[in-house]
């Protein structure tokens, strides 16, 4: 099937209304990135501000009453001997005690202007574990010495690594982690950082003796245990991965959806083999499991879920092992005729009827200029079902007053946060001008405002907000500001040199 010009989001008032109607029973909800089951929902408590202009400051611009602290900045030390990495993106957030905690951070790609040096550009990748503790009700970094040399510490392209499962023999051992775009948590309360764009490495910063094989993976960190190996889990697949999505089914299953983030690619869900039984440790979900790819069925809005697996006679024709296909993921998931999607990037879970929501950055080659955002729902409200229904909730574009969107995450009160990725030559040009920068909104699931989207903040130039992440109270946002000046001409946030940084909003 083919997602083209005719393929359009039909979302309407009506729609809106009618998915607001569903409560029903579904799987069970623990903190999963940003979603969680919402006790005592109530949906009259909408989160209000007034929303902002259409914008093209070089700051990052948010509503009246509000105001961000920079928690970290690129090359800003978090211990004594290591620097906060570049282009942050995926923040995820793990409690020590009630006013400490440690903020996992991936560092995704590098601007080869700002760093030319390739040892330099291979420290600056990966990702970052850092101490944040509150005070006077506000997170930001600690200065705690103690703390600092507990847990802060990096992870990049030299780290070591190990993997997992079929491909696991293949593989060996290797070093490096890189291309961290966004994530997910465990319910053992690891991160699941996600490689994505792996192929920019070699085509676009010209690293050589690149082995891409070793790259595209999940790759699972405890955030606890400062600088444990990093666990690439090969049965999640090899592409560029988005994200990894996390929910338990009601078997208790770990499933996992995952995004290939690149134009025409694919929509896959993990399923574990064994149930979660509440263990401390429980990697060994993420290593036996069933791997599908999604293949949609545009005239009847259904899909399906495609086993990934050897014995499948298409597959074993080309390839010799469950190892080899899952380290070609992608040309597996062809032979399978899976869909092709405009971009897909990140998902999240919603609170309100356990909704699979999926961001369509665009496709332009489709006549997909603005994306969309796909609403997913599993048959009989469980995430191990093979068959699922779809429809659009939103369709990007000036309508709508957003283009583009790429990271999502719901909050207490059910409200969708969108956060825009608007190529940075695209920027304030054409199509793309009535936009202003890229920017972040907040989408109300109920009340007089719902469906509409609003928007909370505006990005410095150049720069996309990346990885929304709540405090577990719901009362602090943190955001990462990545790539400010990607074109030309940001000074944010020092005035005189454009710098990636994760920032902490008071929401209270
Ligand atoms: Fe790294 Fe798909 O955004
Ligand atoms: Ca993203
Ligand atoms: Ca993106």
């Amino acid at each position: 099937m083919k997602l083209d010009k005719d393929l359009k989001p039909k979302f309407s008032r009506r729609d809106f209304l009618k998915f607001l109607g569903v409560n029903l029973g579904i799987g069970t909800f623990y903190l999963s990135g940003c979603s969680k089951l919402l006790d005592g929902f109530d949906s009259k408590t909408n989160f209000n501000f007034e929303a902002i202009a259409v914008n093209t400051k070089d700051e990052l611009v948010l509503p009246k009453g509000f105001s961000y602290e920079i928690i970290r900045s690129w090359k800003d030390p978090i211990n004594t001997e290591e620097l906060f990495g570049t282009n942050n993106d995926y923040l995820a957030f793990f409690e020590l005690t009630k006013n400490k905690a440690l903020l996992w951070v991936n560092h995704e790609g590098i601007d080869i202007k700002l760093i030319p040096d390739y040892q330099e550009q291979r420290l600056s990748v990966g990702g970052s574990v850092i101490a944040i503790e509150k005070k006077n009700g506000n997170w930001q970094y600690s200065n705690d010495k103690d703390l600092q040399k507990e847990y802060n510490c990096r992870y990049d392209a030299n780290t070591p690594v190990a993997y997992s499962g079929a491909a696991a023999s293949i593989l060996g051992e290797y070093k490096g982690t890189l291309a961290n775009c966004s994530g997910g948590v465990t319910p053992w309360n690891t991160v699941l950082t996600c490689e994505e764009n792996y192929n920019f490495f070699p085509e676009k910063y010209n690293w050589q003796d690149f082995d891409e094989r070793y790259y595209g993976w999940v790759v699972e960190i405890d955030p606890y245990a400062k600088r444990s190996k990093p666990i690439k889990h090969t049965a999640l697949g090899r592409f560029a991965h988005e994200n990894a999505t996390t929910i338990l089914s009601k078997n208790k299953k770990l499933v996992v959806y995952m995004a290939d983030d690149t134009y025409d690619e694919h929509l896959y869900k993990y399923v574990s083999r064994d149930a979660y039984k509440g263990e401390k440790k429980a990697s060994h979900l993420l290593e036996n499991g069933n791997l599908y790819v999604a293949k949609f069925d545009e005239e009847k809005k259904i899909g399906t879920w495609e086993l990934l697996d050897i014995s499948d006679l298409r597959l074993s024709k080309v390839f010799v092992s469950q190892g080899e296909l899952l380290i070609e993921t992608r040309k597996a998931a062809k032979l399978l005729n899976a869909t092709p999607l405009n971009r897909p990037e990140d998902i999240d879970i919603s609170p309100y009827d356990g909704s699979v929501f999926i961001a369509q950055t665009q496709n332009p080659a489709k006549n997909d200029f603005h994306g969309s955002i796909l609403k997913l729902k599993e048959n009989d409200n469980d995430y191990e079902a093979l068959e699922y229904s779809y429809e659009y909730f939103i369709e990007g574009g000036e309508e709508a007053s957003l283009s583009c969107p790429d990271n999502l995450c719901f909050d207490d009160k059910g409200n969708l946060w969108v956060a825009t990725d608007i190529l940075g030559s695209d920027l304030n040009n054409g199509l793309y001008e009535y936009h202003g920068n890229n920017a972040l909104y907040v989408i109300p699931l109920a009340g007089k405002e719902a469906g509409i989207p609003k928007r909370f903040a505006s990005c410095p130039l150049g720069a996309e907000i990346t990885g929304p992440c709540f405090s577990p109270d719901y009362k602090t946002l943190f955001l990462s500001i990545q790539h400010p000046g990607e074109v030309a001409g940001s000074k944010w946030p020092n005035g005189f040199e454009p710098r990636s940084s994760v920032v902490a909003i008071n929401l209270n």
